[in-house]
């Protein structure tokens, strides 16, 4: 057994503006520990290969970008996250609707998850790992202390994805958006390789209506009765 597997993960895997990213960095914040955005990683994948010029279908070019690329997650004097790409600058360009889509087709190669699967482990480091995406709990941590399911009603998805890019200065047209959410549910929870799927073990927080101190609380509560924390 090494180091890491004795190391604390909660894994917080859902769709598409279900509030996962939010919840993690808050539940990361309030725990002191790391956080994974695997989401992130797809997209700089997706960026990655059209900033090198690759063409759309050449899986194998991906999976190199994924295994060799330089990414780093930092704060800002704000506390405001900021992404570098190969040292450049990404923060911006990573939560365009354009990097999702282009990050929900390399995510269906299964080379790609294949080249991202340590780079994701390796962020398991002490005191713990709140890690958020879609296959945390069933692929990359499967023996997680606390595996989350987050999920939420399409058109509230659509709605807080809607508020977030407004937020950040995007334009963003809320029906475009529906029809968006709509064909990445559906392609992430259909592909062969690490659908979009609840853990058997999963606690599922639907939280259509609840605010988000409702729901870290929930995922507090959750690590609270399994003795991670007190
Ligand atoms: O969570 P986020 O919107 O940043 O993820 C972008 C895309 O990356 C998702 O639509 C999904 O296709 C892919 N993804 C994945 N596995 C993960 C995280 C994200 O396939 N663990």
């Amino acid at each position: 057994m090494d180091a890491a597997s004795h190391v604390p993960v909660v894994t917080i895997d859902g769709p598409s503006g279900s509030g996962k990213g939010t919840i993690s960095r808050e539940v990361a914040r309030l725990l002191g520990w790391h956080l994974l955005d695997s989401g992130a990683l797809y997209r700089l994948v997706a960026l990655s290969g059209r900033g090198s010029g690759l063409a759309p279908d050449d899986v194998a070019g991906h999976a190199a970008l994924a295994r060799a690329m330089s990414v780093e997650f930092s704060g800002d004097e704000e506390g405001r996250e900021r992404i570098r790409l190969d040292r450049v600058d990404v923060t911006r360009e990573v939560r365009s609707e354009e990097a999702g889509q282009g990050a929900s087709r390399v995510a269906a190669w299964p080379e790609v998850r294949e080249a991202l699967l340590a780079r994701q482990r390796a962020f398991r480091v002490s005191p713990g790992l709140v890690a958020d995406g879609r296959d945390m709990g069933t692929v990359i941590f499967p023996a997680a202390d606390l595996k989350i399911y987050l999920t939420a009603s399409a058109a509230e998805r659509a709605l807080r994805r809607h508020k977030q890019l407004k937020e950040k200065g995007s334009d963003a047209n809320l029906a475009a958006l529906s029809r968006e959410i709509a064909e990445r549910d559906q392609r992430d929870s259909t592909r062969e390789v690490a659908p979009l799927k609840p853990a058997p073990d999963a606690r599922i927080i639907d939280s259509t209506g609840m605010s988000i101190a409702q729901v870290v609380e929930s995922v507090l509560s959750a690590g609270r009765a399994r003795g991670l924390w007190s």
